[in-house]
């Protein structure tokens, strides 16, 4: 039986237990240059300090246009080296490994920052008509997320995450609702893997034998089995470990999966685990709040580790809680950090702890 305090070897990165810290984009810490900021610093080295056993940097633009906003990080170009390598040598100095999450938002781009482009034309969520990328389109792409992994080797991370989920655009490629695709990245699970897999095995090819290769990937989209294909693509790429969320709002299907101890999105972590073990490790993440719920799934071996985004916001210091028993500030599940009510990332907890954010 593994337990919480128990540590895990990822590639050759080891992790002091397992507790990681889900990446959370803070819309309002970066100016428009995409650099890494003195809030970006202090908060995640607030959170090696609080005990995790890694800590994901949150979703990273490749591209300028891939940004959310234009108050959002990037690793596009290589000023935005010296700022990252702060939050790495901050977290470092408390002995955790860190990894950041490379992303681009693909149909969903914000039109303040690029062009609305994914694998099909696609009405996106800000009413506007995304176009098809063209072939030497996606290459450029796929190079974009190699040379921003490489940037982060540079800066010191320990690996990288590609965003594969919650709709943005390795998450797009994957979903037929969104890849209508008639050429080799679109149709059949290979092909719909292709846009990822190419990375992985670039990112493994450039970045090094030793650079841990995590995606969070997305475990339905339309539905699990499918995904946990794609993600064999990924893994027979290079990639050494799964985090695995949601898609694009297709969840209903896996709904079957739920128990009173754990959530839809969370069960779906637990089919990856019960389909990956032994051979990659897999991460759960969604609506773990309290100490029991983080023993729940290890003690019986349904992940290999648990990926805690608000309840890491609201207390940084909750991952020592669990591993050693104690007080902290629970989440109140109020959602601030991420629909506002004023700008984005305000944590009431986090206030009541005397926190300025
Ligand atoms: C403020 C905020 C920002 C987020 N940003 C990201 C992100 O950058 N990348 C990502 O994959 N998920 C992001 N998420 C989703 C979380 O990583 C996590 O999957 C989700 O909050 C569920 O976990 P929780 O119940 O522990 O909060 C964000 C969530 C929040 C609350």
């Amino acid at each position: 039986m593994a337990f919480v305090t128990d540590p895990i070897t990822i590639n050759k990165t080891v992790l002091k237990n397992r507790i990681t810290f889900a990446p959370t984009v803070k819309f309002d810490y970066a100016g428009e240059d995409g650099k890494a900021t003195s809030k970006h610093i202090e908060h995640y080295k607030e959170r090696a300090m609080g005990g995790a056993g890694l800590i994901v940097v949150e979703a990273t633009a490749v591209t300028p246009g891939g940004r959310f906003g234009k108050n959002h990080m990037g690793l596009w170009e290589d000023s935005q080296i010296p700022g990252q390598r702060e939050i790495t040598e901050a977290c470092h100095e408390y002995d955790t490994p860190v990894i950041i999450q490379l992303n681009h938002v693909g149909v969903g781009a914000n039109p303040e920052c690029g062009p609305a482009i994914g694998p099909s034309e696609h009405t996106n969520w800000h009413g506007t008509v995304a176009r098809a990328m063209t072939i030497c389109e996606i290459k450029d792409m796929e190079r974009s997320f190699v040379d921003a992994a490489l940037r982060a080797k540079d800066a010191g991370y320990d690996g990288i995450q590609l965003h594969g989920c919650h709709g943005y655009l390795i998450n797009q490629f994957v979903t037929k609702n969104v890849n209508k695709r008639d050429d080799e990245y679109g149709g059949s699970v290979e092909n719909r893997a292709r846009f990822g897999a190419n990375i992985i095995r670039d990112i493994r090819k450039e970045c090094g034998d030793d650079f841990l290769i995590s995606i969070r990937t997305v475990g339905a989209d339309p539905d699990l089995e499918d995904c946990i294909l794609v993600a064999e693509e990924y893994v027979k790429a290079g990639c050494d470990y799964l985090q695995v969320s949601h898609g694009m709002g297709e969840i209903a299907k896996a709904s079957d999966f739920a128990t009173d101890k754990y959530n839809t999105i969370c069960a779906l972590g637990v089919k990856f685990h019960e389909h990956f073990k032994g051979r990659v490790p897999v991460s759960c993440v969604n609506s773990l709040f309290t100490p029991d719920d983080i023993k729940y799934l290890i003690e019986n071996d349904l992940c290999d580790t648990v990926d805690l985004a608000r309840a890491i916001l609201a207390d940084p210091a909750f991952p020592k809680a669990v591993l050693e028993g104690g007080e902290y500030t629970p989440c109140f599940k109020c959602k601030a950090c991420q629909y506002g009510p004023f700008t984005a990332h305000k944590c009431p907890a986090a206030f009541k702890r005397g926190v300025v954010q």
